[in-house]
């Protein structure tokens, strides 16, 4: 948070009893194994996956960084996920257990998953959807956001999913770049006790970008909403519909077909399509899982994102139905209608691992002990932390009071373009709060500086990684040109992939991640370009110039400061601080409103005219300035 002060001589040691239980039970022994051979390790994992052809060659490195996985083989993540269960035992065991916010329960065995998802697989082949066609899907966290996410893989379309948190404007741009013509949606989404209207943000969105052709609506909240005639339909009509077919072949798909694009922020205003592909993903991401949160047939397992976000594409949808787990799901706010909606919820189930994000953490702390001291946690086992730094504090409050001292901290660090957990403990490791701790079998990293030296321990450095891996992203859609510049052309030389974050090692080897060295910001775990905020800004009539920094926020972890200069003849007041708040509301969604706009005359700015936003963050934060030699306001 604000001061980095690394507790790096605390240390928590897991208990016999989880050591013995691991999956990973040697570490070193297991780093060392795969570091010795990456393809025989990653084919080793491979072989736990069913393939419809096997593979021919683990890496193809010919055309780096474009590299290909699992070269010649035929695979399909869903049915990984879903058909080869229904084969066995798993046929009848718990898939999802849904709790949604007013209280409503829905529980799907595998078998029931299945053939939700081969219904509504047939319905989008019905609706003219084929391999390759990218399908955008804007929806609340209900269980057939997950539905239409398999049912997309199955039939070898693409998807991508749009947190439903974004507005009109960021909905249109991420449908026009990826120019779907189907779209699946919700009526609404209940949070906090009251309606999102989903719809009628689509409707806008499909207003500026008309490529749509249809949009399929799943009633959640049943509030009245506007039906175009031949190009709206009920998700409910469609599956009481003859074609709604309760079998459906999967598409067998190569290993490098993409499976789908999720846009991330990035250093310019255009968000990146991030794009995944069937085979090493399937594989990276249940590998890891498996390793890191040792997930058993008898677990009842919550990862509290949101699906919309990788962490929820990754590890509440495939990884957890690659290997038959039971998944707790729950859709609404963690506070409503009280601050233990969580506690309980983990009493209810029985949940024996939870997977949340620090500012959740942080924002759950803040209401005191009592709320989780009421309820029975004692069925944890694993607790797990991801998308930012976690504090110390906030990481002993999770571990003394969720965990009861019981329970290891698996602190994740990994991106949207990783596809999965990179540094990361494993059960049987010895923990410091606030250290992701090491590198993942398989993967090679380093902290370097700029001419790509290590750096020593208890320095600064960039974080990169030095070897390819399964799931690691293959491109961003439509712009191969910017996937090369912005990942791997810091460091061409060497082959390395730039990870945009700032990092330090301590002497035992432990992995402290600081911070994005980038412009990008975490507000809430969500990742926001300060570019886009200002794009943002700027397409406001009144609005001449911008720039946006973060300043450290004691439970988002960062909150966004906006300086804007307006133009000539507009008069500054709080009327039009307020506008410009509803406008970003508009233009990208609420995460991303400034908590606060400044108006001013000039920015501080470098002679080549780039915005240094070091100065600003010094200024708002009442700091020292630093080296202003360059600057020229
Ligand atoms: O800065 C790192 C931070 O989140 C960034 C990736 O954001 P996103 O693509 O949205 O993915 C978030 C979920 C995987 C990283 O570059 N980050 C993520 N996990 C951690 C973290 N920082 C510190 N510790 C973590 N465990």
């Amino acid at each position: 948070m604000s001061e980095f002060n690394p507790a790096t001589n605390e240390w928590y040691h897991p208990s016999k009893e989880i050591t013995r239980g691991a999956r990973v039970k040697d570490y070193e022994k297991l780093y060392a194994e795969a570091d010795a051979d990456i393809e025989a390790y990653w084919a080793k994992q491979a072989k736990s996956l069913d393939w419809f052809k096997p593979w021919k060659q683990v890496l193809d490195r010919s055309n780096a960084p474009f590299y290909k996985w699992f070269v010649g083989g035929k695979i399909n993540i869903a049915y990984n996920a879903l058909d080869r269960h229904i084969k066995t035992w798993r046929k009848n065991k718990v898939a999802l257990i849904w709790e949604g916010e007013p209280g409503d329960k829905v529980v799907l065995s595998y078998w029931r998953l299945w053939k939700e998802v081969n219904k509504f697989a047939n319905v989008l082949k019905g609706m003219g959807v084929k391999k390759g066609d990218r399908v955008t899907v804007y929806m609340g966290r209900v269980p057939e956001l997950i539905i239409t996410m398999l049912a997309i893989a199955k039939i070898g379309a693409i998807h991508s999913v749009v947190y439903g948190g974004f507005s009109e404007q960021a909905l249109a741009d991420r449908i026009e770049d990826a120019q779907s013509r189907v779209l699946v949606t919700c009526d609404g989404a209940w949070l906090r006790g009251s309606i999102v209207k989903l719809k009628d943000v689509v409707d806008e969105a499909v207003r500026r970008a008309p490529i749509v052709e249809t949009v399929i609506v799943v009633k959640r909240t049943a509030h009245d909403v506007r039906m175009e005639q031949g190009r709206d339909y009920w998700y409910h009509d469609l599956m009481a519909l003859p074609i709604a077919s309760p079998t459906c072949e999967s598409e067998v798909m190569d290993a490098e077909d993409p499976l789908f694009i999720l846009y991330t922020s990035g250093t310019t205003g255009k968000p990146k399509g991030i794009l995944h592909t069937h085979g090493g993903y399937a594989v990276y991401t249940s590998t890891t899982l498996a390793n890191v949160f040792d997930i058993k047939d008898d677990d009842r397992y919550w990862c509290a994102a949101d699906p919309g976000w990788i962490t929820g594409h990754s590890y509440i949808v495939y990884a957890p139905l690659i290997l038959g787990a039971t998944s707790v799901i729950y859709e609404g706010a963690p506070n409503h209608p009280y601050p233990d909606r969580w506690w309980r919820i983990i009493e209810d189930y029985g949940v024996t691992i939870l997977y949340t994000a620090p500012t959740a953490i942080r924002g759950l702390m803040r209401f005191g002990d009592m709320w989780p001291s009421r309820r029975d946690l004692s069925s944890l086992r694993l607790l797990g932390s991801v998308g930012e730094p976690i504090n110390p504090e906030a990481w002993r409050w999770y571990h003394r009071v969720i965990g009861k001292e019981n329970c290891p901290i698996m602190d994740t660090w990994w991106q949207t373009e990783t596809g999965g957990f990179m540094i990361s403990p494993v059960p049987s490791v010895s923990l410091k709060p606030g250290s992701a701790t090491r590198p993942l079998p398989g993967i090679k990293i380093d902290i370097v500086d700029e001419h790509g030296e290590s750096v020593p321990p208890g320095h600064d450095g960039v974080l990169v990684i030095q070897q390819p891996w399964p799931g690691m992203l293959r491109t961003i859609y439509g712009d191969p040109e910017r996937f090369k510049k912005q990942y791997w052309s810091a460091f061409e030389k060497q082959g390395w992939y730039l990870t945009g974050d700032t990092a330090r090692r301590d002497e035992d080897g432990y992995v402290w991640i600081i911070g994005r060295n980038d412009d990008v910001i975490k507000v809430s775990g969500y990742r926001l370009g300060t570019a886009e905020v200002e794009s943002g800004l700027v397409s406001h009539p009144s609005v001449a110039e911008s720039a946006v920094i973060g300043i450290p926020d004691e439970v988002k972890g960062n909150i966004i400061y906006a300086y804007c200069i307006l133009k000539a003849g507009i008069q500054k007041s709080d009327e039009l601080k307020e506008a410009l708040k509803d406008h970003i509301r508009h233009e990208i969604g609420p995460i991303a409103v400034p908590a606060k706009i400044d108006f001013v005359d000039v920015l501080p700015k470098t002679r080549s005219g780039k915005i240094m936003r070091r100065v600003l963050r010094a200024r708002a934060q009442g700091l020292p300035e630093g080296d202003t030699s360059t600057l020229e306001e």
